[in-house]
């Protein structure tokens, strides 16, 4: 097992993770369109690393494009993080999010079955468990969605689900990310969004750094222990290294499994804007409004299976996501 495809690996998680599967001693290779990301995020990963990576600027619906990248290497495994992410515009372009989100991964799935490579580690979502199933979310649990980003995260899991029951030797694993935020330690890797973020804690830190006027708080009303959203906000290298766990489990396994990826453990709005103001030193002021459309009271994830199956667990609490985010933020002002 040596060499390792990563779709999207110049994205936010993509790239965290290319760090984590070197510094475990893969090989990698990146395939990406550069559609939100950048190419300097390849630079950055080299520059922590100390090793050269491969990179394709390929869009993952381009089937002779992504047939040349399993041509040129032997890919023994793949990671795939490429799609769209925003809720909102799934909303108002749903058709442009099925084709690249599913139509992409369905061309690599095909892509993968004709070079026989046997392994894929998927990137889903906590929004999986939807908005009635009660916390702490667990695997089991019915999955749907609120949005058609959120269906594509729930087809393309059924998708996988089916191929491995047509294909015995294939090994699929579904990470269902909670709350990612933070950056490398270096500050050379972080979350990179592009206008105006939609995430708390990107939102959080342009306004520590002035760029942003206030935090609009959406919603003090919730049953929660401060009223504010409750969220399992995970640091991104823990993340990270949870596909490297993913990975050696997929080695040696054949099936689908769906694993939440979460560190057990709820916070509220409040309490991220208390840790940001401890990391960068800034008050942030806050402003109470409306509650946004389609969010929901609370999240957190039951992450027992990912320490029985992967023995993986998270390492790092709120402040050091927030101190590694504040990092990041003040030693890239433009983004990579
Ligand atoms: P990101 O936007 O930073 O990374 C995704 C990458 O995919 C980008 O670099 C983009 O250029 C690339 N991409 C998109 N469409 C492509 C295509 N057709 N061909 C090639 N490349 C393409 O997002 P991220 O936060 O790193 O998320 C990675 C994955 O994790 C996504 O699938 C996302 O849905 C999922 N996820 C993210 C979060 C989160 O909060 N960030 C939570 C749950 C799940
Ligand atoms: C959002 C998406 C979800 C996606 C996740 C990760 C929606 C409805 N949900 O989840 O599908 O998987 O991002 O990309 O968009 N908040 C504020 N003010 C802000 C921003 C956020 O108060 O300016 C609050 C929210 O109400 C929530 C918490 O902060 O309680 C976290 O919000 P966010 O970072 O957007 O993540 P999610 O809502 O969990």
């Amino acid at each position: 097992m040596g060499k390792i495809l990563v779709t999207g690996g110049t994205g936010f998680i993509g790239s965290h993770t290319c760090v984590a599967l070197i510094n475990a001693g893969y090989q990698v290779v990146v395939m990406d369109n550069l559609c939100n990301s950048k190419v300097e995020a390849i630079a950055r990963i080299e520059m922590i690393t100390g090793r050269h990576i491969r990179f394709y600027r390929t869009d993952m619906r381009d089937k002779h494009g992504v047939c040349q990248i399993f041509e040129d290497n032997k890919i023994d495994a793949v990671i795939h993080f490429a799609g769209w992410k925003a809720v909102g515009e799934s909303v108002e372009k749903p058709l442009d999010y099925y084709e690249n989100n599913l139509g992409g991964t369905l061309t690599l799935l095909e892509v993968m079955r004709q070079f026989q490579c046997p392994i894929l580690i998927f990137s889903s979502s906590a929004t999986v468990y939807g908005s009635h199933n009660p916390v702490p979310y667990q695997e089991d649990m019915p999955t749907s969605a609120t949005n058609p980003y959120g269906y594509t995260k729930v087809m393309i899991e059924q998708i996988l689900r089916d191929l491995c029951v047509a294909q015995h030797r294939f090994s699929a694993v579904a990470l269902r990310y909670f709350n990612p935020i933070g950056a490398h330690e270096s500050g050379l890797l972080g979350e990179n969004p592009n206008g105006i973020p939609n995430n708390l804690v990107p939102y959080v830190a342009q306004v520590a750094t002035g760029k942003l006027d206030c935090l609009r708080v959406f919603g003090n009303d919730y049953d929660t222990p401060d009223g504010t959203g409750v969220r399992d906000y995970i640091h991104v290298m823990d993340l990270a290294v949870g596909h490297v766990a993913a990975l050696a489990y997929a080695v040696n396994h054949t099936g689908f499994e769906a694993i939440n990826l979460g560190t057990g453990k709820g916070s509220s709005v409040l309490d991220v804007v208390r840790a940001y103001e401890r990391a960068s030193g800034r008050k942030i002021p806050i402003k109470v409004v409306e509650r946004r459309a389609g969010d929901i009271a609370t999240s957190y994830a039951d992450p027992t299976k990912a320490k029985d199956l992967l023995g993986w667990e998270t390492t790092y609490d709120l402040d050091k996501m927030c101190a590694d985010s504040w990092k990041f933020t003040l030693q890239n002002p433009r983004g990579l």
